[in-house]
């Protein structure tokens, strides 16, 4: 037997001490047997694979990219990337969290300036704090307030690099941003694009392609990240850009360079997930139709694209905890979004609607909402 564990350090136990304390200690859940609303798999391909026989042996891939690692079929499955979400090239990673710590911490420099949406995913975050630029939040789809940091960091630091960053569709508050207004902004005030397509990758666009094509088909932005492992049903992400980018990143962004290639396998099975998800156009279709039948139970309507992630605020810790465990005693899996995740004082629930839920789910759930929801 092994001596007993020491206690943590005394810093780490306060810290757990205290989110215990405000109620928001995280532990891994048990399995849920009731109807999930809390999976990203909008279009319900996640088992679609299942019984899926792949041609590729398990082999690893002996190294990282710029060593052993580079495989030719990666680089096929990159190239068929670049086709699909409409880029000169792509490069692929192993999540969307490594793909963005990756373009955030490698593109912006020291003296540049990145003006970021506030509700901004952590992995974008965080890439930035790895990043010596200087970096400004403005609200939450505020473009006013956008334009005008940007005008402002344009006088006050003439020869900066300006980014601006946004997600597509954002996770937390279920919202679309707008690419034509973004696009137009950056091309006014001398400004780089950087685009998170995570939520958005198969569920709208032209075979899934996303919401920057949909909207600016002949446009391209800096860099777009599409994540495999939300609509798409599986893991893993692609940044798209220019071939000039990905040699970028090639030789800057260190969460590529230091870390192994994937193995064949695992590019056989991504390949096989992105026909699947383009050709997915019915479940794109029967998920719009479910996500108006669910509004339609509160009496509302809702233009198309409908987001398929469905925020229902719930102020307080301890009152979205209660209302989320209410409704899991009905036998609905609906899970509190709470601090750090989201602002204290913005707690809310979470509900996520895929092509998969029936209409008697959709329906049971709405009336089990209404207490809190109108
Ligand atoms: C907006 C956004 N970007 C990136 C990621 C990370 O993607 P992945 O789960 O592939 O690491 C997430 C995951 O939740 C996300 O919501």
């Amino acid at each position: 037997m092994p001596e007993p564990h020491l206690p943590l350090p005394l810093s780490l136990q306060k810290r757990l001490d205290k989110v215990q304390l405000e109620g928001t200690f995280r532990s891994l859940p048990k399995p849920f047997t009731g109807v999930d609303f809390t999976s990203n798999d909008y279009l319900g391909l996640a088992h679609d694979g299942k019984n899926i026989k792949f041609t590729s042996s398990l082999e690893g891939s002996m190294g990282s990219r710029l060593l052993q690692g580079n495989l030719p079929q990666i680089l096929d499955l990159e190239k068929e990337a670049a086709l699909l979400f409409q880029s000169e090239a792509t490069l692929w990673f192993s999540s969307g969290y490594q793909a963005n710590l990756a373009v955030m911490s490698s593109i912006p420099q020291k003296g540049d300036i990145i003006l970021f949406d506030q509700e901004c995913h952590a992995s974008l975050k965080d890439g930035m704090r790895l990043s010596l630029a200087h970096k400004f939040g403005y609200k939450h789809l505020d473009y006013f307030q956008l334009e005008k940091k940007l005008k402002l960091n344009r006088i006050k630091f003439p020869n900066a690099q300006l980014y601006v960053v946004s997600e597509s569709l954002f996770s937390m508050s279920g919202k679309w941003s707008d690419p034509n207004i973004l696009y137009a902004l950056c091309e006014q005030n001398g400004a780089y694009l950087i685009y998170d397509e995570a939520h958005s990758t198969g569920v709208v666009g032209n075979n899934g392609g996303g919401w920057f094509h949909y909207h600016l088909p002949n446009k391209t932005a800096l860099s777009i990240t599409y994540t495999l492992g939300k609509a798409p049903g599986f893991a893993g992400a692609f940044v798209a850009g220019s071939q000039r980018l990905i040699n970028y990143l090639i030789n800057f962004a260190r969460p590529f360079i230091y870390t192994t290639a994937p193995p064949n396998l695992m590019v056989e099975a991504t390949r096989w997930v992105i026909h699947k998800m383009a050709m997915a156009e019915d479940r794109r279709l029967e998920l719009q139709e479910k996500l108006a039948f669910f509004y339609a139970q509160f009496g509302k309507t809702v233009s198309a694209p409908i987001s398929p992630i469905i925020p229902i605020p719930i102020t307080g810790i301890s009152e979205c905890k209660e209302v989320a465990q209410q409704l899991q005693n009905q036998g609905f899996n609906v899970k509190a979004i709470l601090p750090p995740t989201v602002l204290p004082g913005t707690e809310r629930l979470r509900i996520n609607i895929t092509a998969l839920h029936t209409y008697e789910e959709l329906r049971n759930l709405a009336k089990a909402l209404k207490p809190w929801w109108s």
